[in-house]
């Protein structure tokens, strides 16, 4: 039932100049089942697959980093408990069984957000994965898991305040590398493209400092059903954009 449009052939995918890191808010599990008459969590299910085939198209396509937004904070309070306990589950198993493809596919696995709240075992296996895969230096496949923008420049501030205070850091040498220093992955770089699926045209706190010069591409299919078509799509959209980052896009435009 999976990817019924999701043309998911061999085919390799072509990643555009300037396209480092990949960004993608994962939206539509819910509508995907909903529209089948299926319950929620099969389209949490599916969605893992998509998971699977969408880190393996980009890690044979040669991307650097691939960041997915597996669960933000206020899923992680406001759903309904046995639909977040369905997917810490979930999660836990895709970072079993997904072990193979992480490593045959010279991935290196981390995560961003607040995973310290999760269940041990939860965390114990998120941790092994992430030490197994290391020294691996291929593509950085990083999920998003119990983040927030707002709570990771929250958390970036609290440091500072902290270095402040004891006399580690002087208020006047407060800048952006300071903030930047302090994020959760103060190594990973910004995000060049953001791809939401299934239509919604939000950033739903979502790496509010990474994607300040990002550009968005949002394509209405439901993650579930997301592939090859979309992504080259997605690709090729990126590739006809013009990045200025605040300045001119040929200096002969002054
Ligand atoms: C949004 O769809 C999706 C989520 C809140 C969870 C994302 C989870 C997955 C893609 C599967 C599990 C991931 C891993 C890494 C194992 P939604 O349920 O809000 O969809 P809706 O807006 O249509 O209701």
């Amino acid at each position: 039932m999976t990817g019924e449009n999701a043309d998911n052939s061999n085919h390799v995918l072509e990643i555009p100049e300037g396209l480092r890191h990949l960004a993608i808010i994962m939206d539509g599990n819910g509508r995907w089942a909903n529209s089948r008459g299926l319950r929620r969590t099969r389209g949490h299910k599916e969605g893992a697959g998509t998971v699977r085939r969408i880190t393996t198209l980009c890690a044979e396509a040669g991307l650097e980093e691939l960041t997915l937004y597996a669960l933000s904070v206020e899923n992680y309070v406001k759903r309904p408990r046995h639909e977040v306990e369905f997917l810490l589950a979930l999660l836990k198993r895709f970072v079993i069984r997904e072990r193979a493809t992480i490593m045959d596919n010279n991935i290196q696995f981390r995560t961003l957000g607040r995973t310290e709240e999760f269940p041990r075992s939860v965390r114990h296996e998120l941790e092994k994965l992430r030490d197994l895969s290391s020294t691996n230096d291929g593509m950085t496949l990083r999920l998003a898991l119990n983040y927030g923008g707002r709570s990771e420049i929250a958390d970036a501030a609290k440091c500072i305040a902290l270095d402040v205070k004891e006399g580690r850091l002087a208020v006047e040498d407060v800048d952006e590398q300071t903030i930047q220093d302090r994020l959760y992955d103060p190594l990973m770089p910004d995000v060049d493209l953001l791809v939401r699926t299934a239509g919604e045209l939000r950033v739903s706190n979502f790496l509010l400092w990474q994607i300040s010069y990002g550009e968005i591409f949002v394509c209405d299919t439901y993650w579930p059903d997301f592939g090859n078509k979309d992504m080259t799509q997605a690709m090729l959209n990126y590739g006809s954009r013009n990045r200025k980052f605040g300045g001119l896009v040929r200096p002969v435009d002054a």
